[in-house]
């Protein structure tokens, strides 16, 4: 479908990849729903981008915050054609530290938040896209962002990966559930990205990180996610499928 006109909900909309995404829909006419936890950057990118965008405050971690949020979404804008789900953290940890074991709290939470969260924020979306008026014979789009650590998880990030595998895991019987209301539902596995995530990494690990990645030799610019996405929008027969977005890095 084509993006100007359509209600884009995003999550994780405060930074990084899905203020990107939120950015250039927006430029190309999308309706933006920006959802994030992160209230004050919420405010500031809605301020930003004008009328046809919204803040929506929301810790996906919370079904009743998530089910207040797409309510808040379809009250403002009457339907949703696209969900980006692109909220995250990678929060590591060893799997123990030789003295203790890693707080299962830590493992939770990532669970919560990557998995478990993105489930929540799909499933309504794709109940309120099952309703739609199909435009040029589809509903709605579900695009999921997992990561390259899906398949190549490193050090303290077993926690991280296990819950990008499991939005790998979930596409495809995701978009069999879905196809019967002409809703296609895709992941990215971006590789590694220049923004708030990668700022968090030391000189010395971003040096060696950047040796494993093949061509172009550089981290990738959020812009670059973000046509992704709107490609992923308007072409019809992406489906039910995981997309690296990686410049061929392979880590480990
Ligand atoms: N940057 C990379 O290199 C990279 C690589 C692979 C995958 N990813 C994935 O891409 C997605 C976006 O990452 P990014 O690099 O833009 O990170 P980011 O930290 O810049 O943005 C993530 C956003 O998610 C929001 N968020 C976190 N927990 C939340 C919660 N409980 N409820 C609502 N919002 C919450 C944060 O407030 C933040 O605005 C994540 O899922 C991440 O795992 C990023």
């Amino acid at each position: 479908m084509q993006v100007a006109g359509r209600t884009v909900v995003i999550t994780g909309a405060a930074s990084g990849l899905g203020k990107a995404s939120a950015k250039r829909l927006a430029a190309q006419g999308a309706r933006v729903a920006l959802l994030d936890r992160d209230k004050e950057g919420l405010d500031a990118l809605a301020c930003e981008l004008g009328a046809d965008a919204a803040g929506v405050a929301v810790d996906v971690r919370e079904p009743a915050s998530v089910e207040a949020a797409i309510g808040a979404v379809l009250q403002r804008f009457g339907r949703i054609d696209v969900c980006l789900n692109a909220a995250g953290v990678a929060t590591p940890g060893m799997v123990t530290d030789g003295a203790a074991p890693l707080p299962l709290e830590t493992f939770r939470s990532v669970i919560e938040i990557n998995l478990i969260g993105l489930f929540d924020v799909m499933r309504h979306c794709a109940t309120s896209m099952a309703k739609n008026d199909p435009i040029d014979g589809e509903r709605g789009v579900i695009i999921n962002v997992s990561s390259g650590a899906w398949s190549q998880g490193q050090r303290g990030q077993a926690a991280y990966a296990a819950s990008k595998a499991g939005i790998v895991g979930l596409t495809l019987p995701a978009a069999r559930d879905l196809a019967r209301y002409g809703v296609r539902v895709l992941a990215i596995a971006p590789g590694l990205f220049e923004t708030s995530m990668a700022r968090g990494l030391s000189e010395k690990v971003r040096a060696g990180l950047e040796q494993m990645i093949l061509h172009p030799r550089r981290l990738g610019d959020p812009e670059e996610f973000a046509a992704l996405v709107q490609h992923i929008v308007e072409n019809q027969y992406f489906n039910a499928t995981v997309i690296s977005l990686d410049a061929g890095v392979r880590m480990g």
